[in-house]
């Protein structure tokens, strides 16, 4: 049931691939609550992926943009403003890849060049937007800006590799902006530290579905679903969540505050 909660509010969505993305679920539940954005991706993920669709169903432009160009960044928030007409009040920051980890290096024996990539796609991009955002004066007072995280950053995950480094960075990125961009616009930053999730990025690490059941026994409330962290993000993206910045919010069923589960010794 929507509650108009983004009426007037004009996005950008960064990350949707295909049904199975967070972000494809943050459009849609976007949408849903009256909100207009546009949706962009890598020029490849446009290629492979099936973003147009999700367009057409979400009445969405889709730009393509390579998350670490700032010419690629400044071209999808110019053209953003024109489109949606006047500047941006919210942004999602879905973006994740690393290559050793695709190349299944082991965290002993990593490419230090594919390293330095997986952090600028995956964090220093996240601090590129922002950046942009400000140099165009593109972003509305008392506007919101989320990053998806994992729980990585805190606690030692072995198979998450090199990502753990690149979400600490992310989660350190929304402290740093949080403050500037709150002095100057009351914008808020904040990063959503989200359950394992079934999608490509999140299957592309080792022993992901054993990973996932675990956590889903580890959470009081199980492994919370992609449709529920849109949910959250609508509402951080919506008045009601003003006063929130600087934060890393947990969205993962308890998973973060458990030490031992019954449930996990009966497996
Ligand atoms: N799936 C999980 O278990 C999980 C859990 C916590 C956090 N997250 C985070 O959620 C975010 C979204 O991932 P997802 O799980 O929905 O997977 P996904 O694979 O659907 O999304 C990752 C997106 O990053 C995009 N991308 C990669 N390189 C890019 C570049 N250079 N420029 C622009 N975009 C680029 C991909 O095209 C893709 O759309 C990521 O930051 C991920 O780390 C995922």
């Amino acid at each position: 049931m929507s509650h108009n909660l983004l009426k007037g509010k004009r996005g950008i969505i960064f990350g949707a691939l295909d049904d199975q993305s967070i972000a494809w679920k943050v459009a849609e539940q976007c949408h849903a609550e009256g909100a207009q954005f546009v949706l962009s991706n890598a020029p490849v993920a446009l290629r492979f992926g099936k973003i147009q669709e999700l367009g057409e169903k979400c009445n969405a432009e889709v730009i393509p943009a390579d998350a670490t160009s700032i010419e690629d960044l400044e071209n999808l928030i110019t053209k953003s403003m024109e489109i949606l007409g006047g500047k941006i009040d919210f942004v999602l920051h879905a973006i994740g890849m690393s290559i050793n980890v695709r190349k299944k290096r082991d965290y002993t024996d990593i490419k230090y060049d594919w390293m330095q990539k997986t952090f600028d796609i995956s964090a220093i991009s996240f601090h590129k937007v922002m950046q942009s955002l400000v140099k165009l004066d593109a972003i509305n007072d008392w506007g919101s800006i989320l990053g998806l995280t994992y729980i990585a950053a805190q606690r030692t995950f072995p198979d998450y590799n090199e990502m753990a480094e690149s979400k600490s960075l992310l989660e350190s990125f929304a402290r740093s902006f949080g403050y500037h961009l709150g002095i100057d616009k009351k914008v808020r930053v904040n990063t959503l530290s989200q359950s394992p999730t079934m999608t490509t990025a999140g299957s592309g690490i080792k022993g992901f579905q054993e990973f996932f059941n675990y956590a889903d026994k580890m959470s009081p409330l199980g492994n919370a679903p992609a449709e529920a962290c849109a949910n959250y993000c609508v509402y951080m993206f919506s008045d009601l969540s003003r006063f929130i910045t600087m934060q890393n919010l947990y969205h993962d069923g308890g998973f973060s505050n458990m030490g031992m589960s019954p449930a996990i010794l009966d497996m």
